[in-house]
């Protein structure tokens, strides 16, 4: 009963959520909680504020959230938060007891899965140990992360430990950003990274030991070195490959790894009493905000852990704790806040780690990249809401889409966990048992399951190898998935009628971004317009949008805005922006006045500057088609997104040509009420209606002109002339049978 009744609510909960979201449209929230708080010290903790939590936490809507505990009579105590140097910090790690037993392993096999609890150790000490060990005499040991954030904060931290400068014997590299040198011997990077490697050198010649690190989460790119390093092993008796989990998954990947020992690390965890909601929770982020004041007013001390499901809404609640805590005046102690997502910039990074002040609490509001790949000391208290934002890819429609979902059960314990690292905790769950058990997934589904792979099917191929069907994959991806991708990468021309990749597929495969995206600065230079293309591509690549709207001067920032809109879109918009800020020497006080965000238009500086570089490399021209005619830029990216076509439709909004879904051009483009017949756009980004991102006016003929293969003018001796140039239908693809996967919108089909 509950479960179906929580059912229905979630159903008005997201209703609600992408109302609130269309409310503030190109929501980007100042950030308050980088200076927030007063000094340490000039808050001291309050006698009795029950009176004043209740008040605290009931601002909001509803009531303070009622609580049932499934763990009884579990009296919670506080060890204290001891100094301890950084080597005796070392000697404590669970780990440390099995150094030798685990050097042995190694050295005795080329498999190894090691499995322990998180914070146990494993991230930071087992590279550190074969270091010590010599093992990083013959090449490198690498360390792979599913997370940036995780491989760059892991890699500072464990130079600390081993005393060096961050880059020297230790460092990290994640794309667009190589702290590396010649002296590196442990490496941290994204597996993404590593993946790029092996499509350098398949023998990983420069590498001694490789780490699957957070091999139980199951990313896209783990999943497929899986694969490629049981293969570059088969080449390389020497090369040593560990892979460590934090969950029980050890048996299948030992079972992958040619049934491989595993390593087991003992555990040292304190119990955590759980509490579940009595009732569902009708607006998580509010139940959210009002635990965390209710554990800040009346727990004893300890740090906060919150799940959260993405940036934006991280940057919410920190922005309405603070607002909910600026209210209360002095009366209470300080709480930090302090935010967590992989795009965070680093200088913000080392703050989480910090030891919290006396007298002070510490809530860290985070995305799942807390449950494993950072841990963080002094938590006692985690709030669950239970969600988790995932990619989805629907192979049919080739709609990829970040969506808020249910997090499995294995999540939701693991969160729970993360409370009784530093002495017995707390875990609330904002949702029933009955949820939890009915309505949960008992583990999540690997990306590889949901995800578009047509990224990951080009570097696959520029590996050589084409028989995706048949490699081995530890849990394989649906065949119409593959299927997808490959009918893809044909469209984009890279790969060939038989399925080999082409020249151009090649150079594709080189830029760490998608086909798409990478096909449009290819053609660009046969447009004599990389240079814009580049800037484009790069502005693209930033995480969120450069533009500033805080909330009290949303029409001050609009009205900017619109200076630099223009009438062909949204891409030659993002040019125009970056080209005004070049022009103002790259300043910050400009972007403060054009409500700009600064950093963000670094990070496209950053990138366009290691694009350059691989264009260098490739020997492709960067050359400019001046500041007249952008008619080039928008054929060139034409060229990479044709896919993404929509056509105005008579009645209301747009429909995609490939599908034939109705889609709306954003509130926040450039030509929102401007509706042009023929448009491409970046992405969709579904709230109240599935709404396209980065929009652009195109011409139909264009979209023929670029991809032959995908589209056909309609029969001409049917329509009229008028009519002609402009009625496009998509072909039908040579990979599968036409019923399965498209909505079939040609009358006539005709093989390419
Ligand atoms: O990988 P695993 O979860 O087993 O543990 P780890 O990441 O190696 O972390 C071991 C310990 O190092 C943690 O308990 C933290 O105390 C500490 N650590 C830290 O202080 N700062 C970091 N950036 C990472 C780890
Ligand atoms: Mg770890």
């Amino acid at each position: 009963l509950a479960g179906a009744s929580l059912a229905k609510e979630r159903k008005e909960l997201k209703q609600q959520q992408t109302e609130a979201e269309m409310d503030n449209l190109p929501k980007d929230l100042n950030r308050p909680w980088e200076d927030p708080m007063p000094a340490p010290g000039e808050r001291n903790f309050a006698q009795d504020l029950r009176g004043v939590a209740a008040e605290a936490a009931g601002r909001g809507r509803g009531d303070v959230p009622e609580w049932r505990s499934a763990v009884q009579g579990k009296a919670v105590t506080y060890g204290k938060l001891t100094d301890l140097s950084i080597q005796e910090q070392r000697r404590s790690l669970p780990v440390f007891k099995l150094r030798d037993l685990f050097i042995e392993a190694v050295h005795k096999h080329q498999f190894l899965v090691a499995v322990g609890d998180t914070g146990s150790g494993k991230t930071t000490q087992l590279t550190q140990y074969l270091y010590e060990e010599g093992f990083a005499r013959r090449g490198r040991i690498g360390c792979t992360q599913p997370r940036r954030v995780a491989a760059t904060s892991v890699a500072k931290r464990v130079a600390e430990e081993v005393g060096c400068r961050l880059g020297a014997e230790v460092g990290y590299t994640i794309r667009y950003e190589d702290c590396t040198s010649p002296e590196t011997r442990i490496k941290y990077c994204t597996d993404g990274m590593l993946i790029r490697e092996i499509l350098m050198d398949a023998n990983l010649g420069r590498y001694s030991v490789i780490m699957l690190d957070e091999a139980h989460e199951r990313s896209l790119n783990t999943d497929v070195l899986f694969g490629l390093l049981k293969e570059t092993c088969r080449k390389r008796a020497d090369l040593k490959v560990i892979v460590t989990s934090a969950t029980l998954d050890a048996e299948k990947f030992s079972k992958y790894f040619n049934n491989c020992p595993i390593f087991t690390i003992p555990g040292r965890t304190f119990p955590v009493e759980v509490l579940f909601s009595r009732e569902p929770e009708t607006d998580y982020l509010d139940a959210a905000m009002m635990t965390v004041m209710q554990i800040h007013m009346t727990e004893p001390p300890g740090d906060v852990l919150l799940f959260l499901t993405g940036q934006e809404e991280i940057d919410t609640a920190c922005e309405i704790l603070y607002e909910r805590m600026k209210a209360l005046g002095s009366m209470v102690p300080e709480l930090i806040i302090l935010p967590v997502y992989s795009s965070l910039p680093s200088e913000m990074q080392s703050r989480i780690f910090e030891p919290t002040p006396v007298g002070a609490r510490k809530v860290v509001i985070s995305t799942n990249i807390a449950e494993t790949s950072v841990t963080i000391d002094g938590i006692y208290y985690v709030v669950d809401p239970g969600f988790v934002k995932q990619n989805t890819y629907d192979a049919k429609s080739g709609l990829d889409q970040l969506a808020v979902t249910p997090c499995s059960q294995a999540q939701a314990k693991q969160r729970t966990g993360r409370a009784g690292r530093t002495g017995p905790g707390k875990c609330y769950r904002l949702y029933t048992e009955a949820a939890f058990r009915n309505e949960m997934l008992p583990n999540s589904v690997p990306e590889i399951q949901r995800m578009n792979l047509s990224s990951m099917v080009l570097q696959l191929k520029a590996m050589g190898i084409n028989d995706l069907i048949g490699f081995d994959f530890m849990d394989p991806p649906s065949v119409q998935t593959l299927v997808a991708s490959l009918e893809l990468l044909h469209s984009l021309g890279a790969l060939d009628s038989e399925g080999l990749l082409t020249r151009i597929g090649r150079k594709m495969a080189e830029f760490p971004m998608s086909p798409e995206l990478s096909k449009a600065l290819l053609a660009s230079v046969e447009y004599g317009c990389s240079e814009e293309v580049l800037t484009i591509a790069a502005m693209l690549s930033v995480d969120g949008t450069v533009f500033y709207r805080p909330k009290e001067k949303q029409a001050a920032a609009d009205a900017k805005k619109a200076k630099f809109h223009q009438p062909e879109g949204d891409h030659l918009t993002l040019l125009t922006v970056y080209n005004a800020w070049k022009a103002a020497r790259f300043s910050n006080t400009w972007c403060f006045d054009n409500f700009l965000q600064y950093r963000r238009l670094r990070s496209a500086s950053d990138i366009r500057k290691q694009m350059v570089g691989i264009m260098d490399r490739y020997k492709q021209d960067i050359v400019s088609c001046g500041e007249r005619n952008f008619d080039p830029v928008r054929r060139a990216l034409c060229a990479g997104f044709f896919r993404h076509t929509a056509k105005r439709d008579p009645q209301e909004g747009y429909k995609t040509l490939v599908e034939g879904t109705p889609v709306y051009i954003h509130p926040s483009s450039a030509l929102f009420n401007k509706n042009p017949e023929w448009v491409i756009y970046h992405g969709l980004v579904m709230t109240t209606k599935e709404y396209m991102r980065e929009v652009t006016v195109v011409e139909a003929r264009w979209l023929v002109e670029v991809a032959p293969t995908f589209f056909q003018v309609a029969d001409a001796t049917r329509i009229s002339r008028r009519k002609r140039n402009e009625r496009l239908e998509p072909l039908l693809s040579k990979f599968e049978k036409p019923n399965d996967w498209r909505i079939s919108r040609v009358r006539k089909p005709r093989r390419p």
